[in-house]
């Protein structure tokens, strides 16, 4: 039987298929190089997991999801530029992102960290304009407070610092925790709340239920990251596989073994569906979003 999240996946991929096509910049006009550099980037690949939660949030918390495109957008713009970053010689130097070559391969460094930048821009300017999202200023701004705080020292850009300052070391198990909690668990957490935001009315433990799910998928979707760079094939992942090791970066097969790190993904999956015990049925498309994340194999 199909989940639930089978069930409206296509439909809300292709909707921020065309979301983000309708923000980006065109195609054929001035500047078109740049502009194709942010597109190729942006559309047609990934998972599109923080959308998906974005959406999936809306639906548990019964939501019109016409004002939940603009954070969707914005959320994946942001992860967009972080990966675009992170593959740049100067951090991951990675060749293949998404099955494709990355975008410095295919553009060129400086055109790959503009546009980095521009993605970035792109998703405050999305966040602070769209005319579907909320009429209440202060829901607005706090999305963007809550991304602007993912997004920097204390999130994504924090993480990959202390990411590429602990190669070759040996970090302990609550640095590396921390490490992945901010370079990637913090924008997942950011997508949650800024969709769980959207509904002021939303029963305060109701609220926290959906943020400590997304702090224990948050956590568990690099864990899962790092055994995929050990047991996924480049193919599959879309990007290379073996790299981290290659790279000596701290992963927590690395610092705690394959089969540790496995039994850690699984506390996590089991304590992030607890905490939607609050819910009902409508939160089964997040509860499916979790059992995704934990046995996905790209
Ligand atoms: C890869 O993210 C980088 C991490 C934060 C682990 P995703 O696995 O979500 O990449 P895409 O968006 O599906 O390509
Ligand atoms: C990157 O982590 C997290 C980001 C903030 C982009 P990784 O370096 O492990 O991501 P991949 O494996 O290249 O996708
Ligand atoms: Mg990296
Ligand atoms: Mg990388
Ligand atoms: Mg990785």
């Amino acid at each position: 039987m199909a989940t639930e999240l089978e069930r409206v996946m296509d439909d809300w991929l292709a909707r921020i298929e065309d979301r983000l096509a309708h923000w980006l910049p065109p195609k054929k006009r001035y500047n078109a190089r740049f502009h194709e550099a942010m597109r190729y980037s942006t559309l047609g690949g990934g998972k599109r997991i923080r959308p998906l939660l974005i959406y999936a949030t809306g639906v548990a918390t019964g939501q019109d999801l016409d004002q939940l495109d603009g954070p969707a957008c914005a959320v994946e713009m942001i992860h967009v530029y972080s990966l675009i970053h992170d593959d740049l010689p100067c951090m991951d130097d990675d060749d293949l992102r998404r099955g494709k070559p990355t975008c410095h391969k295919a553009f060129g460094e400086a055109t790959a960290v503009l546009a980095g930048d521009a993605l970035q821009a792109l998703a405050f300017k999305v966040l602070s304009t769209d005319p579907a999202m909320t009429d209440d200023p202060a829901i607005r701004l706090g999305m963007i407070a809550t991304i602007a705080t993912a997004a920097g020292y204390q999130g994504m850009a924090g993480g990959q610092a202390i990411d590429l300052d602990s190669v070759g070391k040996k970090l302990s198990l609550v640095a590396l925790e921390e490490m992945h909690i901010y370079k990637t668990g913090e924008l997942i957490r950011a997508a949650v709340n800024m969709a769980a935001s959207n509904r002021p009315d939303l029963a305060p433990e109701l609220a926290r239920g959906l943020n400590r799910y997304a702090e224990c998928i948050g956590l568990a979707f690099q864990i899962r990251d790092d055994i995929l760079d050990i047991e996924g094939d480049t193919e599959t992942l879309g990007k290379q596989s073996g790299a981290d090791q290659a790279l000596g970066k701290p992963t927590f097969p690395d610092i705690i073994g394959l089969s540790e790190s496995k039994a850690r993904l699984h506390e996590l999956h089991q304590q992030a569906l607890a905490a939607l015990d609050g819910f009902d049925a409508s939160a089964d498309i997040l509860r499916d979003i979790a059992n995704y994340i934990v046995a996905r194999i790209h």
